[in-house]
């Protein structure tokens, strides 16, 4: 599991650490390609970063175009390694991305998986990240931003800096304290570059106006990726997958029950709707009628512990928030 230290007070930065379980089979074919003849190559130990990341991206429903530009990214790594020691001129580029999703779309999900690709590839050194708001970069009087802004970059170095709600920089407008946070944090990706990574994320709306009120921004952000909600299809997909995590099944006649569920929050789009985090709140909701449920029958046969039904979905879907 991956450690993290999840204290999402203000101004609380999470620390998440590197993950160290083991992870589902290898796939024989980069996703979002083309599926091309020998790919022997991802089996050799030179490749283990890959393998690595692969297995991390085998577990994430979806998401194909992001999966394509990581599987880019790697390739262009390694061929700038082999050009490095073929002596031929490899630029050195920035690899500062902003992220654009709707809560629970996978951003940090995502960043944790390069993060480890990047320290694996020894672009970076440590490899972790650091996932801050608001809060933890702007403070309350003048000189004050800066060096928080600062003392935040300190801790990110060697790894990735992850700001969420980044746009929330930029609401007080040019009076602002957020205003001096993002030309700290300017500052510091250039004077940072080789060994730290800074991701801003938020919503695409807020994010694409954010970026149009800053014109010097968006060219430092090499990667811009987009994180879409997710369909019905992959939001079943993702709440069978965690629920398989944990050991548990779905009986058939709760699949129409959450379906439907599905169907209409994504024809309505709720504003904020949470996407993964959403399932994963419904599946713990279920995961309690269906305590509630065996206790009250006494039943606790194997089968029954592990079959989720269409009356705990039921349930669930009373309690469970949107957001
Ligand atoms: N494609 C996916 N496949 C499987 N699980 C997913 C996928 N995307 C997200 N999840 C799950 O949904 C939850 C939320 O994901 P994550 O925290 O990465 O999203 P986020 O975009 O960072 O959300 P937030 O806006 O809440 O910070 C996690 O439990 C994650 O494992
Ligand atoms: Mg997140």
């Amino acid at each position: 599991m991956e450690q993290s230290i999840h204290l999402r007070r203000k101004g609380q930065i999470n620390v998440v650490l590197k993950n160290s379980t083991p992870q589902p089979a290898v796939r024989d074919a980069p996703i979002g390609y083309p599926k091309a003849e020998g790919q022997d190559w991802l089996q050799s130990p030179e490749h283990a970063p890959y393998q690595r990341m692969q297995e991390s991206l085998d577990a994430l429903v979806g998401l194909e175009e992001i999966k394509g530009i990581l599987k880019e990214i790697y390739a262009w790594l390694y061929l700038n390694e082999q050009r490095r020691q073929q002596g031929l001129l490899v630029k050195q580029q920035a690899l500062h991305m902003v992220f654009k999703g709707n809560p629970g779309t996978g951003k940090t999900t995502v960043a944790r998986i390069i993060a480890r690709l990047f320290q694996d590839m020894k672009v970076l050194s440590k490899g972790h990240l650091i996932e801050a708001e608001r809060a933890d970069l702007v403070g309350e009087y003048i000189g004050h931003t800066a060096q928080k802004t600062r003392d935040l970059i300190k801790k990110a170095a060697g790894g990735i800096l992850f700001i969420d709600e980044a746009y929330s920089l930029a609401r007080g407008g040019e009076k602002d304290f957020g205003k001096e946070a993002i030309d700290t944090l300017v500052k510091g990706m250039e004077d940072r570059h080789a060994d730290f990574v800074l991701i801003l994320a938020g919503y695409p709306k807020e994010m694409d106006r954010f970026l149009s009120l800053n014109p010097g921004l968006p060219s430092r952000f090499p990667f811009h990726i987009s994180f879409p909600n997710y369909s019905v299809v992959e939001l079943v997909q993702i709440a069978e997958q965690m629920a398989a995590d944990r050991q548990y099944a779905f009986d058939e006649r709760l699949y129409p029950v959450i379906k439907n569920a599905f169907s209409q929050i994504t024809e309505e789009e709720p504003p904020h709707f949470s996407n993964g985090r959403f399932i994963r709140n419904l599946l713990e909701h279920m995961i309690r009628a269906q305590a509630v449920r065996l206790l009250d029958e006494r039943n606790y046969e194997r089968d029954s512990l592990m079959t989720l039904k269409k009356q705990d979905a039921e349930i669930a879907l009373k309690n469970v928030k949107f957001t």
